[in-house]
């Protein structure tokens, strides 16, 4: 499309406000030297003013943000970055980056303590959001100015041919919106079914928990790359908007990216004016109801962080040397409560005659005269006697025995047959007797 054809797309557009009550959005000529601009038609230049900024006057501002909407923005930032940060070194643990952000805060614990802390932070952040939006809705009535926007569908679609004039929200502004709430549902509750597993597996198959976090660290990146790509190309790199923190825009940039608003604020138009009577009243039902919300909403928080205790503690507590990711292990037996004493019928494992020549054949070369990690296995007594992080058996308790443990892996460097281990697991089990 030549330069010119886009002149006549726009001018007739914009003198046609979606607002019934708007008047021309054509601005004043108050900002500008009338030189400049005065013979070509406004709408039109709205481009090249944003090029050539006028160095006479200072431009007019337009209020854009609250100061609570930019602290609520600073708030939503911090948390997010945090929650990316510390995120993403969990999916990808073997990275460089990630065992530098891991190191230092210690351990992967603190780590995923820092994330959790985000967590609820941006949770706080939902809920007042969609109490302040509850807020609009009821007790001010203000249009919704975050609706997706069809016509802009349709543009983009190819299905329209110009561009619509934006109001408030941008197309950009809306899409990024949506998808932040998006985000936040998927990945809330998917970060409630890691956080809270048993309560998960009572609700669903809990096949459902593996499949959480596969989504949750997918749909992080969507949201890393969103922000990376999206955010900071429309918000920074196309123009440097500085609104979330100044709160204002110049009258250039509104016409620019907002001129239907633009033109309602210039007419004065209000769309919705409430007498404050109505106010109060709306008010006085609204808050009742809000604050019913908030307690469920702070209530439903409280669950989700203290519900249970997450997946890492409800693993009792290891041995400290046992490395902490164990490859899958074979299930081991069910323990047999050590009252049981074994059936006199069963014929009886003892060390003389299966444990013994059982290490003789598969430890010894090691475990023996050697000792390699202090343990010896070449005597009952010796065996008894442990190995360099102390006792390797407990008689009767198969389950925390370390010779048992360190079998189960499945890759000790002298390994034994599922059969030779269950023999060992029964030896152990029936108290391991001597003779
Ligand atoms: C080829 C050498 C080798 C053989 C054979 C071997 N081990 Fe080990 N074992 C080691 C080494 C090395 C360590 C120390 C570090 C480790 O666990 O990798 C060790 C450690 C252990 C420990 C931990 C001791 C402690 O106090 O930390 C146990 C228990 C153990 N082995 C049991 C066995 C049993 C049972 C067998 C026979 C089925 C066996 N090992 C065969 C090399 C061996």
């Amino acid at each position: 499309m030549t330069p010119r054809k886009k002149t006549t797309d726009e001018k007739p557009k914009i003198t046609k406000p979606a607002h019934p009550k708007a008047v021309s959005p054509i601005p004043s000529n108050k900002t500008k030297s009338a030189a400049s601009s005065s013979a070509k038609p406004k709408a039109a230049s709205a481009k090249s003013q944003t090029q050539k900024k006028s160095a006479v006057e200072r431009p007019r501002m337009y209020v854009r943000f609250s100061l609570a909407q930019r602290i609520e923005h600073v708030i939503m930032l911090l948390s997010f970055s945090t929650l990316a940060l510390t995120g993403l070194p969990q999916k990808f643990p073997q990275a460089e980056v990630s065992l530098l952000i891991i190191r230092s805060l210690r351990n992967v614990e603190t780590l995923r303590l820092v994330h959790h802390v985000a967590a609820t932070v941006m949770m706080f952040g939902a809920a007042y959001h969609i109490l302040v939006v509850g807020y609009k809705m009821y007790v001010e009535r203000t249009p919704l100015s975050m609706l997706p926007a069809i016509q802009a569908l349709l543009y983009n679609l190819g299905i329209k041919k110009s561009r619509p004039q934006m109001s408030r929200y941008t197309f950009e502004e809306k899409a990024e919106y949506w998808a932040f709430v998006w985000g936040a549902v998927i990945m809330g509750l998917t970060g409630f079914m890691m956080w809270n597993p048993i309560t998960t597996s009572r609700l669903m198959p809990a096949e459902f928990i593996p499949a959480a976090k596969a989504a949750h660290g997918a749909e992080a990146i969507l949201a890393v790359l969103a922000i990376i790509l999206w955010h900071f190309y429309h918000v920074h790199l196309k123009i440097f908007n500085k609104s979330m923190w100044t709160g204002k825009l110049t009258e250039e940039e509104m016409l620019h990216d907002h001129p239907l608003e633009l033109a309602d604020i210039k007419s004065g138009f209000v769309p919705v004016k409430i007498e404050p009577s109505i106010k109060r009243k709306r008010q006085l039902i609204y808050f009742p109801i809000a604050g019913v919300l908030a307690a469920a909403m702070l209530f439903g928080i409280y669950g989700f962080i203290q519900g249970e205790e997450t997946s890492i503690t409800t693993i009792p507590p290891r041995v400290e040397q046992e490395p902490i990711f164990v490859p899958q292990t074979p299930t081991p037996l069910p323990t047999i409560p050590p009252t049981n004493t074994p059936s006199p019928a069963a014929a009886v494992v003892t060390w003389k005659t299966a444990i013994e020549p059982l290490f003789q054949q598969k430890c010894t070369m090691c475990h023996g005269q050697a000792a390699i990690a202090g343990l010896n296995l070449s005597s009952f007594a010796d065996l008894m006697k442990g190995g360099q992080t102390g006792p390797v058996m407990v008689p009767g308790d198969s389950a925390n025995s370390l010779l048992v443990q360190i079998q189960q892996t499945g890759n000790h460097r002298g390994q034994l047959t599922p059969e030779e281990l269950a023999l060992l697991i029964e030896w152990i089990n029936a108290g391991a007797p001597e003779q």
